[in-house]
């Protein structure tokens, strides 16, 4: 075999491998695999809807502009908006962009969005089908946490992809996203694995994939609240 190929298949070997370890740690055991005919989590029947706002997720990037409204501005490379599907039935809420997501204007796209992608692969999900954003756009510097000044200029564009998006589910990742759109002080343990409410939208907040790259053995307790929303979409 030409030593191309033969590295190809090396590689993918490994991916695969790391997936299942991954998936092993996580006590899953199976993957959920739309039926024929069923619509996946995150997705609408095609043209069956029509949001009733006149805001588009476009339009409010534009209204966004080269925001200055706090003082993550001055630091910032790139605002970081969001991803995904503007139909998602999911939504997937951080706390605030990283050294590469600053650097790219892609929400999750380091080592622990990689993990994220693997906990979406696992409930049969991608990135294309759910919507993935953070409760505040721009990086605060040295990824320190967001303050309440920037959290207030910043909150209303959440809300506001939020109506448009219309999700029936709202993940937050780690204590920061869960404690801050909660309004909630009580630690992550108490919050994770029960349904809160954010805007009449049901939220079930998890540990964050960086946290679960230093704990891996919290994956578990991702797993649990994973399934609860997984029930909850039916
Ligand atoms: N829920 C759905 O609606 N679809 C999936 O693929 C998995 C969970
Ligand atoms: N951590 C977050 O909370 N959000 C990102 O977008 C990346 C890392």
């Amino acid at each position: 075999m030409p030593d191309k190929l033969y590295r190809e298949l090396a590689d993918l070997t490994a991916q695969a491998r790391g997936i299942l370890i991954d998936y092993d740690n996580l006590g899953i055991d199976g993957v959920f695999l739309p039926e024929p005919g069923v619509r996946p989590a995150g997705e609408d029947a095609a043209g069956s809807w029509c949001p009733a706002v006149t805001e588009s997720l476009e339009s409010i990037r534009e209204d966004l502009g080269d925001c200055q409204r706090c003082k993550l501005a001055r630091e910032r490379n790139r605002i970081v908006f969001g991803v995904g599907n503007p139909r998602a039935r999911l939504v997937l809420v951080g706390e605030g962009p990283g050294r590469e997501e600053d650097r790219r204007g892609e929400p999750f796209v380091g080592e622990a969005g990689q993990l994220l992608d693997r906990i979406l692969a696992a409930m049969g999900l991608d990135r294309s089908q759910v919507y993935i954003c953070n409760v505040v756009k721009c990086r605060p510097p040295g990824n320190r946490d967001p303050e309440e000044d920037e959290i207030s200029a910043c909150e209303p564009f959440l809300l506001r992809q939020l109506k448009v998006i219309e999700p029936e589910v709202i993940m937050t990742l780690g204590r920061y996203a869960s404690q801050t759109l909660l309004r909630q002080t009580a630690p992550m343990g108490r919050l994770r694995g029960h349904w809160h409410s954010y805007q009449g939208i049901p939220v079930m907040p998890t540990w964050h994939p960086a946290y679960l790259l230093r704990n891996p053995e919290k994956k578990r307790e991702v797993w649990e609240d994973v399934k609860l929303v997984l029930h909850r979409l039916g």
